[in-house]
C-alpha cells in the first residue's frame, strides 16, 4: 500500500526497532506519530524526520498508567482526523528497568509487563478503533515475540513463581490472543490486525539491558514490521502471527477460544470499559 499521506502511529518509537520503523515510514511519505516516555528523544526524532522532509508529531505517555494511555488516546484523537495504521510496539523486556526477578507493579497495581506490554495497547487499540474505522482501510500490527508462555488465569498478576522472563512471555502471548480475538470481531470490516515476532535478539536497549548478546539487527526486525504495515499482499490478511517475514504458529493457547474469551473479559474489566459485544 502507498504510504503517502497515511497517518501511522508507532508506539515506543523513541528507541529500538520502533524508532527505525517510524523513520522509515516517514521517509516513505507517511505522517509518523511518534510515542515514548522521553520527550527529548521523541522531539529529536521529530526534528530529524522534518529535516529530512517528512512529517511527524510526538506524544508522551507512560504505559505503566492506564490514565496516561487514556489521555494519550484523547490527544491523538484530537490531533488526527483518522489513523491508517497503529503499530503496538512499545514494551519492556524481561529485565525491564529493575532487577529481573523482582516483581514490579504498574501505577494501577497490575503486574508491570502485563500492564505495559499488553493491557496498555489493548486499551489504546480499543480507544482508537473509531479513528481506525475512519480510514478507508486500516491495519493494526501487534509487535509480540517468539518468547511466549501460557497465561495462568488463576495467577495472571504472577503473585506466585514470578520471573521477569515469565512476565515478559505471558504479556507477549496475551498480545497474540488479543490479535486473534480482535480479528474475529473485526471480520467484514476494513481493519486488519496481525501480530509478529520481529527478529530474535535485535541490537536494542531491551536486549542489551537483559545482558544478551544481540544476534540480529533492527533493520531485520523492522523489515518484518514494515511488511505487516504496508505489504499489498497482506491487504486482506488478518488474525495471523508471523515469525519475521513468514507466517508461523504461536503458542497453542492462542488457538484456544475459551482462553481468548477469558482474557477478553479480564481485559475489559481491568481497563474499566464495557465489552461492545457483551449482551
Ligand atoms: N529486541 C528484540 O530482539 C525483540 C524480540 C522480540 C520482540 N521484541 C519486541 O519489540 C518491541 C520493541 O522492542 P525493542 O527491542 O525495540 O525495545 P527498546 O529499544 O527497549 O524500545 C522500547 C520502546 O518502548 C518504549 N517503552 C518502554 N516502556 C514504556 C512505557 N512504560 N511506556 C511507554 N513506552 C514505553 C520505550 O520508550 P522510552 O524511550 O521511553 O524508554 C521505547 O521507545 C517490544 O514490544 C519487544 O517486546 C523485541
Amino acid at each position: 500500500m502507498s504510504l503517502k499521506g497515511k497517518t501511522i502511529l508507532v508506539t515506543g518509537s523513541t528507541d529500538g526497532v520502533g524508532r527505525f520503523v517510524a523513520e522509515r515510514l516517514a521517509a516513505d511519505g507517511a505522517e509518523a506519530i511518534v510515542h515514548g516516555r522521553d520527550r527529548a528523544r521523541g522531539e529529536s526524532l521529530v526534528q530529524q524526520i522534518r529535516k529530512a522532509g517528512g512529517e511527524a508529531r510526538f506524544f508522551r505517555a507512560d504505559f505503566a498508567s492506564l490514565a496516561e494511555v487514556k489521555s494519550f488516546a484523547s490527544a491523538v484523537r484530537r490531533s488526527a482526523h483518522h489513523i491508517d495504521v497503529l503499530v503496538n510496539n512499545a514494551g519492556i523486556g524481561s529485565a525491564g528497568q529493575g532487577r529481573q526477578e523482582s516483581r514490579e507493579l504498574s501505577a494501577d497495581g497490575f503486574e508491570l509487563r502485563f500492564a505495559v506490554n499488553y493491557l496498555a495497547p489493548f486499551l489504546l487499540t480499543r480507544l482508537l478503533l473509531p479513528w481506525l474505522e475512519r480510514a478507508k482501510e486500516a491495519r493494526i500490527v501487534n509487535v509480540a515475540s517468539a518468547g511466549q508462555q501460557a497465561i495462568d488465569f488463576s495467577d495472571v498478576m504472577l503473585e506466585r513463581g514470578y520471573s521477569g522472563a515469565r512476565a515478559y512471555r505471558q504479556s507477549k502471548l496475551a498480545q497474540i490472543l488479543f490479535t486473534f480475538d480482535l480479528a474475529e470481531e473485526l471480520d467484514g470490516r476494513p481493519i486488519t490486525v496481525n501480530s509478529l515476532h520481529p527478529a530474535t535478539f535485535m541490537d536494542t536497549t531491551m536486549v542489551r539491558r537483559a545482558g544478551v548478546k544481540p544476534i540480529s539487527t533492527v533493520e531485520e526486525g523492522g523489515a518484518a514490521i514494515l511488511k505487516l504495515v504496508a505489504s499489498p499482499a497482506l491487504a486482506d490478511v488478518s488474525g495471523r502471527y508471523f515469525d519475521g517475514l513468514k507466517e508461523a504458529r504461536a503458542d497453542p493457547q492462542a488457538y484456544d477460544k475459551s482462553a481468548r474469551k477469558r482474557l477478553r473479559a479480564l481485559s475489559f474489566e481491568l481497563a474499566g470499559m464495557p465489552d461492545p459485544l457483551a449482551a
